[in-house]
């Protein structure tokens, strides 16, 4: 934990995203001038970068008067990452900390963020479950392991063991490395570990303490967020298996499609059409439904031709897997019911079509945007 003498090294610009905390935030300001009047501290300028909250906010800042605290109203685009950004970009110091404005974070421990950047950390978080830190009692199980989760979620991105900290520290010039920065949801500082390619991440104990005036804002919609959220992390960083796990499984999907649309076929127009018109029926709608789904999912970041184009593509390199099913299919068909002859014909023809095809789909036909 950062010593009360510490003083800050370093002039550092502190960002703290608001939304309905103007009963907060006179504390977080108190707290702030006194780290910043420690004997020898170097300069500090708070960033309030709130959305438009209507509670009182912007009256309270103007009393206050203090010139080292800016307020910036936005009224667009609302949420906590666009937020953060738009104060990142407003800073004008080097050294950029965000914190939450309800208390939870302790100002205090800012002078030790900064000391984690200046000897070499990419990044520096204040952390609850480094050994050290700490989580004020009264979180309800269900929040528990809902973190625990997101935590675990994170794994393959980071190993830094509290990477849902809202309070954090970067310098300008990693922050400068960023790329295709998406801020969606709460997890901003996961996303800049991430996208700034921080390697060294330095994790400062901290004592989390449960917000006294208003409510959290962590609603389902900013749960589902943090899905997308990861989704999007995984396709940047690791793009080929992101592309691949979805192929292989709306594969598995569409060996049930065809199993089921043979039993279908068979059952309305069994008698009516010959096997093999119902197994090419079959084929090529099941394939429609690959083809739909790969664009999205396995595909996603394909935007090189047409979607005709496309879709010839990826019928002629799905040609032999294709083949193989058909032929397979109705050879069986003569022993076996049809749909048991499709499953044979299905399995043997995804198998030959998983690499396969998706070596084919992923380097000649859906070409990689980036
Ligand atoms: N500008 C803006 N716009 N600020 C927002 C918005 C928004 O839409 N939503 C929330 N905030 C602000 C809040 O006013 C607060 O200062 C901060 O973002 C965090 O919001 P809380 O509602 O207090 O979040 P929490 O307590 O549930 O989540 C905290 O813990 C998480 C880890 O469990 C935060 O520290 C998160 O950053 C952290 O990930
Ligand atoms: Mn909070």
């Amino acid at each position: 934990m950062s010593t009360p003498e510490q003083a800050i090294q370093r002039p550092i610009s502190v960002i703290v995203p608001t939304y309905k905390e103007a009963g907060s935030l006179p504390t977080l300001l108190d707290r702030l001038a006194a780290l910043k009047s420690r004997p020898g501290s170097a300069a500090l300028e708070v960033l309030i970068v709130d959305d438009d909250s209507c509670d009182g906010t912007v009256e309270m800042i103007a009393d206050r008067n203090e010139p080292w605290v800016r307020l910036i109203v936005r009224t667009e685009d609302r949420g906590l990452s666009p937020a953060v950004l738009c104060g990142l970009d407003e800073a004008q110091h080097d050294v950029l900390v965000v914190m939450d404005a309800d208390g939870s974070h302790p100002a205090e421990a800012i002078p030790e963020l900064d000391r984690a950047l200046s000897n070499g950390a990419d990044f520096a978080l204040g952390s609850r479950y480094v050994a050290g830190g700490s989580t004020e009692d009264g979180w309800g199980v269900l929040r528990w392991i809902n973190s625990k989760i997101a935590t675990w979620m994170a794994l393959p991105f980071t190993r830094a063991l509290d990477p849902m900290s809202g309070f954090f520290a970067i310098e300008r010039s990693t922050l400068q490395r960023g790329t295709c920065i998406d801020p969606i949801g709460y997890k901003i500082g996961l996303e800049l570990i991430v996208k700034c390619q921080c390697r060294s991440v330095v994790e400062v104990p901290i004592h989390f303490s449960t917000r006294t005036y208003g409510e959290s804002k962590l609603t389902l919609k900013v749960q589902l967020q943090y899905l997308v959220h990861i989704v999007r992390l995984g396709r940047f960083k690791f793009p080929r298996l992101s592309s691949f796990i979805p192929f292989a499984m709306v594969g598995a999907s569409g060996m049930a499609v065809y199993v089921g649309l043979l039993a279908l076929l068979n059952y309305i127009c069994g008698d009516v059409l010959p096997v093999w018109l119902q197994i090419i029926m079959a084929v090529l709608m099941t394939m429609t439904w690959n083809f739909y789904w790969d664009r999205r999912l396995a595909f996603w970041d394909s935007r090189s031709q047409s979607i005709w184009a496309q879709y010839a593509g990826f019928v002629s390199v799905c040609a032999i897997p294709v083949l193989l099913t058909f032929f397979l299919t109705w050879s069986f068909s003569a022993s076996t019911d049809l749909p048991l002859a499709g499953l044979i014909g299905t399995t043997f023809g995804s198998a030959a079509g998983l690499i396969f095809n998706w070596f084919g789909n992923r380097f000649f036909i859906f070409k990689s945007a980036h």
